[in-house]
């Protein structure tokens, strides 16, 4: 039996994404739209608009990313929303998770009974200096820019640290990148479509029709550990590492518990959730581990009334390799330092005895920042109702889990969800 800490219980009754990827042609609002348009699609009774109370929208910074701030009343009104109360969150790349929290709590509270949620982001119509130095603003620039650092140099320096701590090789680092495009190559709605063993034929058959020589890779491991495929981006994080910088918008339905069969006969219900934060690199005692992720993870845990073993699946925060194994240990489901031992042993893959990331996660489905959140929840929606096509996980899961940070680590959210049947 679960016990719920919410004034009053909090349910998801439906969930929608775009394709994340690279999109000239598209705007954020066009990438919100198919998001919504796809969770209407998906909601198995009929949602008028008028029911929309409030509106929450996580986005980084379009400001920077599309020269155009102030998007949620604006989307508001695009989707004929207006004059609902409609708000922009920004906790980086856990502007997402943060703004269902937000949201969470709004409906908690009494004020509202049904709140769209949406998250969203458009990186690539700047260059990948322009991008770089646009996701730079989410670092502490008076203490970690001046040092030299981005995002990918941050996770390099925890990787460095966490390889060094436990003797961890860089190989356990190929096995998350090898899982989650497996992973991705299942998705219709991820960026990346190929398997790694896909992409790697791919580039031998280019070479062969330029005339260029023909690499020798024969399988995964061979094409990441040569920087001819896998170039360093920050030692030891290399191309395979790192998410991709992506376009995308997703969206998710919360309403207070008590209506929530008036939307679907199957909601799913927010049974745990926590938040917390942290200062800067230099501030940490240890690069090994993320506080945050590990405080809001006890946070929902205790919530829910439940333990890591509870768990039947996650979506965690691979914005990098690295990260994915500092998840599954700052949320207990591995001891520290097992992580990268449970990785190469394929217990997280989708048929292991802790599902990670079964979407593609960030690195492989994409990584548009202030949609990523909402996107792992869309994920969670599918494997809980049975709807998550080839990549569906076995076993009935009923309860999913999601992990979005937002920095290096100075914000952290995890919501639990579960299915009641
Ligand atoms: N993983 C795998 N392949 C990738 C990739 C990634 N993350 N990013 C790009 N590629 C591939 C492209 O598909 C392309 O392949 P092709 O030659 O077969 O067509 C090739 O690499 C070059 O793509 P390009 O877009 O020119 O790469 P880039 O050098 O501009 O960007 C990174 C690569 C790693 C620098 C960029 O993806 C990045 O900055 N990622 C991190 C984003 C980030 O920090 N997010 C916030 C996290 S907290």
């Amino acid at each position: 039996m679960t016990r719920s800490k919410w004034a009053r219980g909090v349910a998801l009754v439906g969930a929608g994404m775009s394709k994340f990827g690279s999109f000239s042609e598209k705007t954020s609002r066009d990438l919100f739209v198919e998001a919504y348009l796809d969770m209407q699609i998906g909601i198995e009774k009929e949602l008028a608009p008028d029911r929309i109370e409030a509106f929450y929208l996580g986005n980084f910074s379009s400001d920077q990313f599309e020269k155009q701030a102030h998007l949620a009343p604006i989307f508001a009104s695009w989707i004929g929303l207006s004059p609902i109360s409609s708000l922009r969150i920004e906790d980086a790349c856990a502007s997402g998770g943060v703004a269902l929290r937000q949201a969470a709590l709004a409906i908690a509270s009494g004020e509202y009974d049904v709140i769209l949620v949406g998250g969203v982001e458009k990186m690539t119509d700047l260059n990948i200096a322009q991008v770089t130095e646009a996701l730079a603003t989410a670092a502490d620039t008076q203490f970690e820019i001046p040092a030299g650092f981005t995002f990918p140099g941050f996770y390099a320096a925890m990787a460095t640290a966490y390889m060094h701590k436990y003797q961890a090789p860089r190989e356990a680092f190929y096995h998350v990148s090898i899982k989650n495009h497996e992973n991705g190559a299942l998705n219709d709605k991820a960026q990346f479509d190929k398997t790694i063993l896909e992409i790697l034929e791919s580039k031998k058959i280019r070479a062969e029709q330029k005339g260029r020589p023909v690499p020798s890779w024969k399988t995964e491991i061979d094409f990441l550990s040569d920087p001819k495929g896998n170039p360093f981006i920050a030692w030891p994080m290399a191309l395979f590492d790192c998410s991709p910088v992506s376009d995308g918008g997703a969206v998710a339905l919360l309403v207070a518990e008590d209506i929530a069969k008036e939307f679907t006969e199957s909601p799913l219900y927010l049974i745990g959730s926590g938040q917390a934060s942290d200062g800067a690199l230099p501030d940490r005692e240890s690069l090994a581990y993320i506080p945050a992720a590990q405080i809001a993870g006890q946070q929902a845990y205790e919530m829910a009334g439940l333990a890591p073993k509870d768990i039947d699946f996650a979506e965690v925060h691979d914005c990098f390799t690295i990260a994915e194994i500092m998840a599954s240990e700052d949320l207990g489901f591995f001891p520290r330092g097992e992580g990268w031992k449970a990785a190469m042993a394929g217990k997280t893959s989708r048929n292991g005895e802790m599902p990670i990331n079964t979407s593609g996660g960030l690195k492989a489905k994409g990584h548009p920042v202030g949609a990523s959140g909402i996107g792992q929840i869309n994920e969670v929606w599918k494997q809980l109702h049975g709807k998550a096509g080839q990549r569906q996980l076995t076993g009935n899961p009923h309860i999913g889990l999601t992990h979005n940070v937002g920095g290096s680590g100075q914000t952290c959210v995890v919501n639990i969800f579960e299915r009641r049947d």
